[in-house]
């Protein structure tokens, strides 16, 4: 099911409150979880995320002049006006449009020309909680571009060019996960993906499982530079080890070789190949209806983040803490760390007493307030209709 109608009525309406007139095209991108599969994107890893029931919501229509006009919600400011001639990615009070302007380029350098068009957004999904909000934005970028150009690319290409745009643009050297769960996602479905050859297997979420999102409601500054130099260590560990990525390497081999690691590359490495090992068990777990044992692999995941390759924080550790006294299955970490969310596997009745549980304790016994809520797996990126 696309997005609630109430966001696709919503962005319609502000669309054309600020741009004069109707929109004639709309599109709907989710966010994303991912159960378990983190930091080994970017090393040709095994991933398992999926889309979930929060949004952002595109509105749109063409212009004749050579220009994009982008409006969001989420800013109190007025549209930001990119010449599509001119491709430069855009700074300061502007950056967040580069989600948007980096899109239109990467199409445009395919050979795709959408020509110039308003465009006004509206979401459900926060920003900075972990959950893609700017995949979901590139992607919902690309949905309408695809619309105005008249073509629609399959899935994997279009994750692909959102991509592109957000190393290009906005500069975040990202792995292919979150805009292919975006992308790809299926209701009701987790993906299995292998981010070597991008091909997905979806399996069935169990009906009585839920997953609960807890944001932290922080970030670190040193996020992003920290993911850089976390992929960096990837490939310096995989010069030594004489291998294209860590996905082909394996316990035996980094032990034998962790004189010439040395410990910081050791621990990177580890993590990514004991990762790798866990999402394959995960996937054959969930098949098989071991729900217990998938969530054990989860808490394995959150030690191995924190410990081997250390994009954690005291916010998060607590918050995975406190879930698992509450005994959640499964609760880890999520994204690139240093703040957002954790994602919980719990039992589905009990799922809103677990969130409230949660908040509640981080509440009383560490004096800040985390939000929590229950996600669910959806389709991914698409069309809406407009009235
Ligand atoms: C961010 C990146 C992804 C992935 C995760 C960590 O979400 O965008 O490509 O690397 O961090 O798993």
């Amino acid at each position: 099911m696309p997005a609630t109608d109430h966001l696709i009525a919503s962005a319609q309406a502000l669309f054309s409150k600020v741009f004069g007139r109707a929109p004639v095209l709309g599109a709907c991108a989710p966010g994303r979880v991912n159960l378990i599969g983190e930091h080994v994107d970017y090393q040709d890893g095994l991933v398992a995320p999926l889309a979930i029931n929060r949004y952002v919501v595109a509105a749109a229509a063409a212009i004749n002049e050579p220009e994009a006009r982008i409006w969001s919600s989420t800013r109190n400011a007025p549209p930001v006006v990119v010449d599509l001639e001119h491709d430069t990615p855009l700074e300061a009070d502007n950056a967040w449009a580069n989600y948007v302007f980096g899109v239109i380029a990467a199409y445009r350098e395919a050979g795709h020309n959408p020509g110039g068009f308003e465009i006004a957004f509206d979401c459900d999904l926060p920003a900075g909680a972990g959950l893609s909000s700017s995949a979901a934005l590139e992607s919902a970028t690309a949905i309408i571009i695809e619309g105005l150009a008249n073509i629609e690319l399959p899935a994997k290409e279009r994750a692909q060019l959102c991509r592109q745009a957000e190393h290009e643009y906005a500069g975040v050297p990202c792995g292919i996960m979150d805009q292919l769960a975006v992308n790809c996602g299926l209701a009701g479905h987790a993906l299995a993906i292998d981010c070597r050859t991008l091909d997905i297997s979806p399996f069935p979420m169990p009906g009585d499982l839920a997953m609960v999102v807890i944001d932290t409601k922080v970030k670190h500054s040193l996020a992003d530079g920290e993911y850089a130099l976390r992929k960096h260590d990837c490939e310096t560990a995989s010069e030594i080890l004489s291998v294209r990525t860590l996905r082909d390497s394996s316990i035996v081999k980094i032990q034998e070789m962790r004189d010439q690691l040395g410990e910081q590359l050791y621990r990177r490495a580890h993590h990514v190949v004991s990762e790798i090992a866990r999402v394959k068990d995960f996937t054959a777990a969930m098949k098989s209806g071991n729900a217990a044992f998938a969530g054990s692999l989860m808490n394995a995941s959150h030690l191995s983040l924190r410990d081997d390759y250390q994009v954690s924080c005291p916010e998060l550790d607590t918050l995975v803490e406190i879930a698992c006294n509450l005994n959640a299955m499964g609760s880890r970490m999520m994204g690139g760390g240093f703040g957002g969310s954790t994602i919980n596997l719990v039992q589905s009745p009990h799922a809103n007493h677990f969130a409230d549980q949660v908040v509640n304790t981080c509440r009383e016994q560490h004096g800040w307030i985390p939000e929590a809520f229950v996600v669910s797996a959806v389709d991914g990126a698409s069309f809406t209709r407009t009235s």
